[in-house]
């Protein structure tokens, strides 16, 4: 997820642009550039870092003034976080500079096209080849509007691109699929930004574009098409937040905004990895078949969070591929010895690639001649850059400390790692893994379902602010989300809470129940292993008749936990191993309006920090 804005009017473009990205740098901070029309030509700077650093760029090497310009703060995804990689791109002739947020899936192929036609591309990115593309077709064309439009209907994949050309000096062009991009309106001043926090400032009229759209402003002008160049549909709104909740998407917290974005971070994380045949291509692995053949362990190193992913990456592994898989706290990992060799393929997951313990372990690891793969959300972090290869995440930024879409994209992404492995290793069909690649492309719509029905888990949640415990008991998969479910509570209501697998409460934690004591089970699907379904519901059977508040986590149809309930969450019905997708959902939501009820900062819980960079 990047930050663009786009200006045409009659102040300095660069304050507007850098203003602007000030409130978006939460979208991503691994870079930032801008570019501005001045003197018949295109100035432009750019820098690696925060915007901080780019702001001190043009100290030391101010650009001309212009009333025309655009902005980027970036969030890597094709290409580590360098000078280079960063957003504006520009063509050779540097007539053209374009921004981009999202990912272009068939940018290869075009790549190889440009350089076969000549051109010369100096980043690893996928922008980059749009800046060329529009440099051609403007040339044939002689509008950026039309050249955007027979642009973009040869990309594959999510965009917001916004871009100028030098011939065109009072236009500024911009191009939506999949990605946000909001037009500000203003006196003689128009704004191009990926949401209103950026503009409000200056405007609080606004116009969201829709799917597969051209939009072109100039100071007094918004035209917008379609890709074919046709009218199009758009709706045009009043912006009541002020400048904070905006940045938040006018949700209340980061958390809400992270919580609700996980449909959209599930589905980014398989872009690009499911073909047009639905086949699993994890091309992107720089870890040779051979190597995943003669894997004889996989052992999985990560904290908090991470951990419980690994826990549920776990299941998945075994379950495909066949090959024993540990899951270890990375805290704990180097320092009781472990068995590791060549042979051994370690899986390092980080939300932020920065968590010294899961460093120190992957580092451990490799020393003993394990082969590392990191699953991680932060592109070009310490963890990946010092893995053998990386599976990246595409949750976009995650602010709120407590992680919740980051989650939910590392069980994506371990579950392609199994299936590729299962694939690799031919413990898997191909149809077998076609029908779970089917299922886990659906799944980002059943937690979109989920989200929908949460009303009575925050309502719930309200009436428990006064408590001072909660259990979290599952099997199976369920068993790490409980653990989740409580950590989320631990960390952000700041009260005890606890996870069990529900299979042990006889060995000693039944004797915590007592009357009123709130219960949260999460229930396996009765379709799969119908054995551990019966013996949990026995479990609620069991902590009711002793008191309990049963809050029952199940699938749509699961009629045999209804007398056993005091609450009842329904989820989708998912396979028995996907579940942990849309179980995990309700008990966020819970957590962050019990929090909310209990008075605490959701973003920034005590005691916490988004990344734990010491041991
Ligand atoms: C989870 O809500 C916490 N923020 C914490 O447990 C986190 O998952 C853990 O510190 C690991 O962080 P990482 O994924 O960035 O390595």
């Amino acid at each position: 997820m990047c930050g663009i804005v786009g200006y045409v009017g009659g102040q300095s473009a660069l304050d507007v642009v850098v203003t602007g990205l000030k409130r978006l740098e939460y979208r991503g901070y691994d870079s930032a550039g801008v570019a501005v029309l001045s003197d018949g030509g295109i100035a432009a700077a750019k820098k690696a870092g925060k915007l901080v650093n780019l702001e001190k760029e043009l100290v030391d090497r101010p650009l001309p003034g212009g009333s025309v310009g655009i902005g980027h703060t970036r969030w890597a995804t094709h290409g580590g976080p360098t000078d280079a990689n960063a957003h504006p791109h520009l063509d050779n002739a540097g007539r053209v500079a374009v921004v981009h947020n999202g990912i272009i899936e068939n940018f290869a192929a075009l790549r190889e096209e440009l350089v076969e036609r000549g051109h010369t591309l100096l980043s690893e990115t996928d922008t980059e080849t749009v800046a060329h593309l529009l440099a051609e077709e403007f040339s044939s064309v002689g509008d950026l509007a039309e050249a955007m439009r027979l642009v973009c209907r040869r990309l594959d994949g999510a965009f917001t691109l916004v871009a100028v050309h030098a011939d065109q000096p009072d236009v500024v062009v911009g191009a939506r699929r999949n990605s946000p991009l909001v037009v500000g309106v203003g006196e003689g001043e128009n704004f191009l930004a990926s949401d209103v926090s950026a503009f409000i400032a200056h405007t609080r009229s606004a116009i969201e574009l829709g799917q597969d759209q051209v939009v072109e402003l100039t100071r007094d002008g918004v035209t917008v098409t379609d890709f074919d160049g046709g009218p199009a549909d758009v709706r045009a709104y009043h912006v009541d937040w002020d400048a904070s909740a905006a940045e938040k998407g006018g949700y209340a917290s980061f958390m809400l905004k992270e919580i609700a974005e996980q449909p959209k971070a599930v589905a980014d994380t398989l872009l690009g990895r499911i073909d047009a045949a639905g086949r699993l291509t994890l091309d992107e692995l720089r870890i040779p078949a051979t190597v995943l053949r003669e894997a004889d362990k996989v052992v999985v190193v990560a904290c908090g969070t991470a951990f419980h992913a690994g826990l549920i990456a776990k299941y998945a592994i075994e379950h495909w591929t066949r090959i024993p898989c540990e899951v270890e706290l990375a805290s704990e990992f180097r320092y009781r010895d472990p068995i590791l060799n060549r042979r051994t393929l370690v899986i390092a997951i980080s939300q932020s690639g920065e968590t010294m313990d899961t460093l120190m372990a992957l580092r451990h690891a490799r020393e003993q001649g394990a082969k590392v793969l990191a699953v991680c959300n932060t592109n070009g972090s310490t963890i990946p850059r010092e893995s053998d290869a990386v599976l990246y995440t595409h949750a976009g930024p995650e602010v709120a400390v407590a992680s919740t879409k980051a989650f939910l994209t590392q069980l994506v992404a371990c579950y392609l790692l199994a299936l590729y492995l299962g694939q690799v290793r031919g413990t898997q069909w191909g149809d077998e893994i076609n029908a779970v690649v089917r299922d886990l492309a659906r799944i980002g719509d059943d937690v979109e379902r989920v989200l929908e029905t949460m009303e009575p888990v925050r309502a719930l949640a309200r009436t428990l602010a006064d408590k001072d415990t909660v259990l979290f008991l599952g099997r199976h998969v369920g068993h790490p989300v409980a653990l989740e479910g409580a950590l989320k509570l631990k960390e952000l209501a700041y009260m005890h809470a606890e996870g069990f697998a529900a299979g042990e409460l006889k060995h000693g934690p039944i004797a915590l129940i007592e009357e009123g004591l709130p219960v949260v089970v999460v229930v396996p699907s009765p379709r799969g292993r119908s054995v551990l379904h019966d013996k949990i519901v026995s479990n609620i059977q069991e902590i009711r008749a002793r008191g309990a508040r049963t809050i029952v986590i199940a699938e749509e149809g699961d009629e045999a936990v209804v007398p056993y309930a005091d609450h009842l969450v329904r989820i989708p019905a998912t396979p028995t191993l996907l579940q942990p997708l849309v179980a995990t959902v309700p008990l966020q939501v819970f957590a962050c309006e019990l929090a909310t009820a209990r008075g605490n900062e959701v973003d920034q819980p005590r005691n916490l920090a988004k990344s734990v960079t010491v041991e």
